[in-house]
This record gives C-alpha cells, sequence and structure tokens, in this order.
C-alpha cells in the first residue's frame, strides 16, 4: 500500500490559506502569465517543421493542437482550482493520487522541462543567427547546429543555444526571478512581433499557393499536430502562481483558458499567411520560418524586427521553463525522492544553486547537440502523458474527495476529461515509434530509482521525523 501514500489534502490547503506570499495576481495578470511561457519555438521555428509536414493544412493541426490542449486544460483547471498550492501537477498527484503516480509524473515532467529548454535555446539560436545574418554577421558553420542537422553542411554544436543556456544559468542561480513586469513586456513584444507577420504578410499571400491544402494526407495533419502540440506547452505554468492569485478558485481556470484561446487564433493566422507566401515544402531545413517568410515577401525590415522581436520573447519561455524544472527537482527532493543535496539553498542567494548550475548544463549540452525535432517530440510525449494522467486523476477525486470545495469544476465530467484522455493518447500515437521507445525508457530508469531509492528515503516513509 505503501505505493500510494499521499500527502494530506486538507493540510496543504490549510496551509495555503495561511500563505505569506502577497495575493495580487488576477485573471489578466494570470493570462499573460500563460501567454508569456506559450508563445515560443513553437509558433516561431517549428511551424516550418509543420508545413512541411502538413502543407497549408497545417492550420487544421494547430486546432486539433488546441483542442486537445483545452480539454486537458479544463481538467488541469479543476485540479489548480480545487488545490492552489505552489508547484505543478506533481504537488497535486502527491495529495491525490499517491507518492507512485506522484513520482511517475514528477519524474516525466523533469524530462519535459528539461527538455523544453533545450529545445527553446535551439530556437533561439535559429534567430539570433538569422538577426546576425542581416548585419553581415555569420558564425563558423560547425558552431551554429547540432550534429547532422543541416543539410550539406558539416556542424558540431549549437553554440548560440549553449551560450544563451548559461546565461540563463546564471541568472536564475543567483536569484533572478521574472518579475511580472517583465513577463509583460515581452508578452507585448511577442504578440506584436505575431500580429505584425500577420498585419504584413497578409498582404503577400498568393492563394494559390494553399493548394493543394493537405501535402500528405491526414496522416501529415494529425503527425504535425502531434508536433505542434508543443506550441502551447506552457499554458500550465498558470497553475504554479496559484499561491499569489487574488481569487485563485475562479482566476486560474480563465488564466489558463484564455492563454490558450489567445495562442490558438495567433497560431491559426500565422500558419495561413506563411503557408500563403511561402510554398510548404520550402520550410523543410529552415531555422527562422516565420522571419523567412517575410524575407521571401521582400520585407527585411520587417523580417529583422521578427527575428529581434523572438530572440528577445523567447528568453523568457527558457526562463519559466529552467524556474519551473529546478522547482520541481526541489519539491521531489525536499519530499525525499530525489537527494537531499538537490534542495540545498544558496545562503547567499537564496536559490537552490546546486541543482540550477546540474541542470543547466547538462540541457544545456543537450540543446547543443539534438536536434530540435527529436526534442519537441519527447517534450510532447512527455507532456501528453502528463496531462492524460491528471485528466484521470480529476476523475479519480471526484470520487474519492467528492465533498471538497472546487470553485470551478471541469464541465461535462466523466466526458471532458475521458475525451482530454483520448486527444492526448491521440496525439501521442501520431509520435514516431522511437520517440515512444526514448520516453519508455526514460520511464522504466525513473521505475529503477523509484525502487532502489526513492522508495525508502520518502519523508512519508519515515513518519517519525
Ligand atoms: N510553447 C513553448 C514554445 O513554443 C514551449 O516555445
Amino acid at each position: 500500500m505503501s505505493l500510494f501514500r499521499k500527502k494530506n489534502i486538507e493540510q496543504m490547503i490549510a496551509s495555503v490559506e495561511g500563505s505569506a506570499l502577497k495575493k495580487a495576481l488576477g485573471p489578466l495578470d494570470l493570462t499573460f502569465l500563460g501567454i508569456g511561457a506559450i508563445i515560443g519555438t513553437g509558433i516561431f521555428v517549428l511551424t516550418g517543421t509543420g508545413a512541411a509536414q502538413a502543407g497549408p493544412a497545417l492550420m487544421i493541426s494547430f486546432a486539433i493542437a488546441a483542442v486537445a490542449c483545452a480539454l486537458a486544460g479544463l481538467a488541469y483547471a479543476e485540479f489548480a482550482s480545487t488545490i492552489p498550492v505552489a508547484g505543478s501537477i506533481y504537488t497535486y498527484s502527491y495529495a491525490t493520487l499517491g507518492e507512485l503516480a506522484a513520482w511517475i509524473i514528477g519524474w516525466d515532467l523533469m524530462l519535459e522541462y528539461g527538455l523544453a529548454t533545450s529545445a527553446v535555446s535551439v530556437g533561439w539560436s535559429g534567430y539570433l543567427q538569422s538577426l546576425l545574418a542581416g548585419f553581415g554577421l555569420n558564425l563558423p558553420v560547425a558552431l551554429t547546429a547540432a550534429p547532422g542537422t543541416v543539410n550539406g553542411a558539416v556542424t558540431f554544436f549549437n553554440l548560440p543555444a549553449f551560450l544563451v543556456m548559461m546565461v540563463i544559468t546564471t541568472l536564475l542561480s543567483v536569484g533572478v526571478r521574472e518579475s511580472t513586469r517583465v513577463n509583460n513586456a515581452m508578452v507585448a513584444i511577442k504578440v506584436a512581433v505575431v500580429l505584425v507577420v500577420i498585419a504584413v504578410g497578409a498582404f503577400h499571400v498568393q492563394p494559390g499557393n494553399w493548394q493543394p491544402f493537405m501535402t500528405h494526407g491526414w496522416n501529415g495533419v494529425f503527425g504535425a499536430a502531434a508536433v505542434m502540440f508543443f506550441a502551447f506547452i506552457g499554458f500550465d505554468s498558470v497553475s504554479s502562481a496559484a499561491e499569489e492569485v487574488k481569487n485563485a478558485k475562479r482566476d486560474l481556470p480563465i488564466g489558463i483558458i484564455a492563454s490558450l484561446a489567445v495562442c490558438a487564433v495567433l497560431y491559426v493566422a500565422v500558419a495561413a499567411v506563411v503557408t500563403g507566401i511561402v510554398p510548404s515544402a520550402q520550410f523543410s531545413g529552415v531555422s527562422h520560418p516565420v522571419s523567412y517568410a517575410l524575407q521571401v515577401a521582400g520585407q527585411n525590415w520587417v523580417a529583422g524586427l521578427i527575428d529581434l522581436g523572438a530572440v528577445l520573447g523567447m528568453l523568457t519561455v527558457i526562463l519559466v521553463m529552467s524556474y519551473g524544472q529546478t522547482r520541481i527537482i526541489f519539491a521531489m527532493s525536499r519530499d525525499g525522492l530525489l537527494p537531499r543535496k538537490l534542495s540545498t539553498v544558496h545562503p547567499r542567494f537564496s536559490t537552490p544553486f546546486l541543482t540550477t548550475w546540474l541542470v543547466g548544463i547538462f540541457f544545456g549540452f543537450v540543446g547543443a547537440l539534438v536536434p530540435l525535432d527529436v526534442l519537441a517530440e519527447l517534450i510532447n510525449i512527455g507532456t501528453l502523458a502528463a496531462f492524460s494522467m491528471v485528466s484521470i486523476a480529476v476523475l479519480i477525486m471526484r470520487r474519492t474527495h467528492p465533498a471538497l470545495p472546487r470553485a470551478f469544476r471541469c464541465p461535462g465530467v466523466p466526458y471532458v476529461p475521458i475525451f482530454a484522455v483520448a486527444a492526448c493518447v491521440f496525439l501521442m500515437v501520431n509520435l514516431q515509434w522511437i520517440t515512444w521507445v526514448a520516453f519508455l525508457a526514460w520511464l522504466a530508469i525513473g521505475m529503477v530509482v523509484y525502487f532502489g531509492y526513492s522508495r525508502r528515503r520518502s519523508l512519508l516513509a519515515q513518519p517519525s521525523r
């Protein structure tokens, strides 16, 4: 039974009610928080991969991914509004599903957030290089990308991706967190860039490029949806601010759904515009497809502005994801599931200094050496698995804790959570088999660590302490 031992929900909720954190955030702040974490490498870079895979029907792929996220988001929102505890679904699941499930989710999220920082650093690198090229500056080709990712060129190491990870790690390790004000500025920049793409690009669309609409049939559309799901990841970060929200129970779900909705509309429009400007097959292998489309349209100045906005805007995604990852490791270590050392706090900076650097360096190398498409698939499979588990958790909690106050109740239970699981699993099935192999291997390693170490070391295994 110890596999199902749980943290006490009522105690967790009570501890939040007495929380010392200032409750200052409202629904608009949360929506901005979500958009800040959502818009990044997905729309700016993977759009190229998606367009090559689905053709102009990429618009449909985005819509499919958005629907899957919205369904999972509704379940997520119920979870988040019931237990407004800082942390993430790792913490929630510890209280509801028990230790083993929490471990699996935490282990899974460690991979998700870590690889996401790597992936966004690769996207950042592509746009930085495009920006520099606009000024006639070019890095030595060998240092521009991961091995084997550029057709007809020999590449070894994505140096800009590595360096940006080191910068962000330095900031995080000395306690720099993104302030609401910086986030709002970044969101303004990113949304402005996307709107410029749509507004300027619309005048250069040649409807002929939308034919054929589905270049690789429905398989291409579904495959692209499974990849483009990446572009929506981040809306879940809204729930991590739970303790600082004025009216968490009402505002969290609003923040999650509103940020998803705004991004979905923007993404579909961007997909329509860029595939209308450039024949979709031409996007294959382009590392900065959105500004590339504007270059093709002859709008070099606008393309330069897009590069600049993307470079600035993606920094915030790396910061938020890195922060999320170090905090999950911190929480798991504090609970005894990972070595204690990982939750030591630096005496001067009050940050998990060691953990921040360990993961920063590790995922810095990952970003420098692994192709973006591989990273995105891995992140997606991990996240989709986590979202499925959350949706199932909502169903379980309705039975195990029926009386718990839920300001936001997921509509249409049990159907919405069931559809959410179905949608997530459907997208997972559309990922490549090699992604499944890697994911299952990661889970298997997690099981070995849990049964070999964490289970005995868990704080819940030591009631006397
Ligand atoms: N959704 C985030 C991005 O696209 C992870 O960069």
